[in-house]
């Protein structure tokens, strides 16, 4: 879905953006209200680069991290759109090995982020040990911003088995969803 149909789900990545703008001056309120005005933000799993976009157009540097070309192609597109390509890295590779994919070039970081249901692709331990590396490479006192993320408190009260998606005026996106409480996973065709 993100490398071999990544021309499919880039139509959706490309409907987050015009509510990224809110996402971002809540972040920044937030960041402001712990005395961080500006530093350097790893966004994980950042798709085409919307939070990484948008958060240096506010000031901060950023680096975003995915494991799909195509998504950080259209990113850097839209860096250079947004003139902000000097402020944003984008780094392709697998958040699982963060470690070796950002290191130390990058860091420190200020702030962390992972966005719209960036983390449960994999197990848990996985799920942790990617916040364990990214907390490695952060400063003391990092904000991390865990948002727009599908959990099991959302899960028992909004499940949808079945949504329908406009992609563009003539595709819709039909997802169908088998959600296991037990196991908090969702299994999506
Ligand atoms: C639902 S999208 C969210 C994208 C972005 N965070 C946003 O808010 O627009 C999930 C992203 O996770 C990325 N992803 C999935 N597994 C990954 C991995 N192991 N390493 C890096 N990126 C991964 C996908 O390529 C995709 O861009």
């Amino acid at each position: 879905m993100f490398i071999q149909r990544a021309d499919l789900f880039l139509k959706l990545l490309n409907q987050r953006w015009p509510k990224t703008e809110e996402l971002v001056n809540g972040m920044v309120k937030v960041l402001s209200s712990f005395g961080i005005e500006q530093g350097k933000l790893l966004d994980l799993s950042c798709g085409n680069g919307r939070v990484s976009i948008n958060m240096a157009k506010r000031g901060f540097r950023a680096v975003g991290v995915d494991i799909s070309r195509p998504f950080l192609k259209d990113g850097r597109r839209k860096a250079e759109e947004h003139d902000v390509s000097r402020l944003v890295t984008f780094v392709e590779g697998d958040v699982r090995r963060l470690r070796n994919v950002v290191g130390s070039k990058y860091g420190p970081f200020d702030v962390v982020v992972s966005a719209w249901t960036s983390i449960g692709f994999y197990s848990e331990e996985d799920d942790f040990d990617v916040f364990r590396q990214a907390r490695e490479l952060s400063r003391a006192g990092t904000i991390l911003f865990v948002t727009e993320t599908m959990h099991t408190e959302y899960l028992s009260i909004k499940f949808a088995p079945t949504s329908y998606t406009d992609l563009d005026n003539n595709m819709v996106m039909l997802e169908d969803r088998k959600y296991d409480p037990t196991s908090g996973r969702i299994r999506t065709a």
